[in-house]
């Protein structure tokens, strides 16, 4: 039986918006790293949550690793063509909508993402540096994970088994694996931006996969203001300066309306 998160009051305190207001309305860079949290809303399953995550019902290592593609690439592609159905079929929600509000209000937003799921860019986020990649793009397997530009889209009935190249090379979901590099100009955009920035928010995310959970605390060394929206504690809670505890879906429409 899984625990309800116990009861969250979903309005902010005050005090929180005003320090959230006149932090950000100082900044000149603001930097948000998201995860699977900010998708949960959308009804897209997280990773670790106990019972509902993926990785609490699946052995990772079965699914997303090179190997397990070796071993099985029509079982991986099959797991991957129903996850992004799933995806195609939900909506971005109330947090991705926010976000794309808030970058109207930063004079720079940078937006990193650890979810593969397009959901940020479907709510009208631009540039999003997605750092595990995309279940909506391919390449050729054994080629390293590539930057945007040089992949392939998923074919239109995806099929029971890996779709193949022009020169006959097996196309494998653009997603960062265990074991993989993650692709290198998202992943030095990501690390430059949070060098650079004045605030940073960390999203739903377990801050437990790097290098992405060393974002928050690498932009906290070079002076950023850090919060965490989670409904859950995590690793990262005890080392941001605000932690807003709550689901990103009520919390960030909140963060919005503050600055109005
Ligand atoms: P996790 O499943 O590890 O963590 C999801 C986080 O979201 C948890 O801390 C939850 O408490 C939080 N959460 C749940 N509902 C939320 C809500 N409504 N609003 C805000 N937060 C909520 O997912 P990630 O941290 O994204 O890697 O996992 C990081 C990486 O591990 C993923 O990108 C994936 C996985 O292996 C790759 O695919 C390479």
């Amino acid at each position: 039986m899984s625990h309800p998160h116990p009861s969250i009051d979903p309005l902010l305190p005050a005090t929180d918006l005003a320090t959230w207001r006149e932090r950000f309305r100082a900044a000149r860079r603001v930097v948000v790293l998201t995860g699977a949290g900010i998708s949960a809303e959308s009804g897209v399953p997280t990773f670790r949550q106990a019972q509902t995550g993926l990785w609490a019902r699946y052995r990772a290592e079965d699914l997303a690793t090179p190997e397990a593609f070796e071993r099985d690439p029509d079982l991986v592609w099959s797991w991957y063509a129903g996850r992004r159905e799933k995806v195609l079929s939900v909506q971005p929600n109330a947090g991705h909508h926010a976000l794309a509000a808030l970058a109207e209000r930063a004079p720079e937003l940078v937006l990193v993402t650890q979810n593969v799921d397009g959901l940020h860019q479907r709510a009208g986020s631009r540039d999003v540096i997605e750092l595990h990649g995309s279940i909506h793009r391919l390449h050729p397997f054994g080629l390293a994970q590539p930057d945007v530009d040089d992949s392939v889209d998923w074919p239109q009935p995806p099929g029971e088994q890996p779709s193949r190249d022009a020169s006959g090379r097996l196309l494998r979901p653009s997603v960062v694996w265990f074991g993989e590099a993650l692709p290198e100009r998202a992943l030095a955009a990501a690390i430059e931006a949070a060098e650079r920035a004045d605030v940073f928010l960390a999203i739903g995310t377990s801050a437990l996969v790097q290098p992405a959970a060393s974002l928050p605390l690498l932009a906290r060394e070079r002076g950023a203001w850090t919060v965490e929206v989670n409904p859950q504690e995590t690793a990262l809670s005890g080392q941001v300066d605000l932690v807003l505890r709550g689901a990103a879906g009520q919390i960030l429409p909140q963060l919005v309306a503050a600055l109005d």
